[in-house]
């Protein structure tokens, strides 16, 4: 059982869970609902933009763990579902403190690179970006550009750990850590480094 999980990658009921998934990108627009929880939505889209980032290269270095391949199969649906939780956590703090959206996204008073705000707005924009064009109408209108585009996702990954580094001076050594390990992942997937086979 333990065998087929993990070095097989056969998750039980897979395909319903894929499909249950796309149920939770209702879950970020709560935020028009209640905006006090605005901080937790930043927090769920970071785990799972952590999530989206690291699968496939873990995957390329550690192909012995099969089901790393099979969560690969999540990296869109989990992407879509980071990507409104964050949308969710910008949109939450300008609606909790009555800052007129989307007006405010070109208020320079919050794209001042010396607090969290100009970070968070630049990841928020970036973001935006990659979730318009992760659909068909993307494919095939951007054609060779929509992977360059989805790469987006790595620069937001870095902005983002700024942002929230500059939330919390704790958070900080969590963060940087996090960008070490996804650049060293990154490095060793293009090298072609294979560190657990079969
Ligand atoms: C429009 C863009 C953004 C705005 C206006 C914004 C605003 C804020 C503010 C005001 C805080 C401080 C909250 C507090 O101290 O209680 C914060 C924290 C945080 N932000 Fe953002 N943010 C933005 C973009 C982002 C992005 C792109 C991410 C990426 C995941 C993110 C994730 C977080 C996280 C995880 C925290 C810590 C929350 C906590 O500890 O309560 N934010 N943000």
């Amino acid at each position: 059982m333990c065998k087929n999980f993990f070095f097989k990658g056969q998750i039980p009921y897979f395909s319903a869970f894929r499909k249950l998934l796309m149920i939770t990108w209702l879950i970020p627009f709560y935020i028009f609902v209640d905006q006090s929880e605005f901080g937790s939505f930043g927090w769920a889209g970071w785990w799972l933009l952590i999530f989206t980032v690291y699968v496939r290269p873990l995957s390329d270095i550690l192909p012995k763990l099969g089901i790393l391949k099979t969560l690969i199969m999540l990296r869109k649906e989990m992407g879509i579902l980071a990507g409104l939780f964050i949308l969710a956590h910008g949109i939450g703090f300008f609606l909790k403190t009555n800052n007129p959206f989307p007006a405010s996204l070109w208020n320079p008073k919050f794209w001042n690179f010396n607090t969290l705000f100009g970070w968070g707005m630049a990841a928020f924009i970036l973001i935006l970006i990659v979730l318009l064009v992760s659909n068909k109408w993307g494919i095939k209108y951007l054609k060779r550009w929509w992977k360059p585009v989805q790469r987006l996702t790595y620069p937001v990954m870095i902005l983002s750990a700024i942002h929230i580094s500059f939330a919390e001076d704790e958070n900080k050594i969590t963060m940087v850590t996090l960008v070490i390990i996804m650049a060293i992942l990154w490095i060793l997937a293009n090298r072609k480094v294979v560190l657990w086979k079969n």
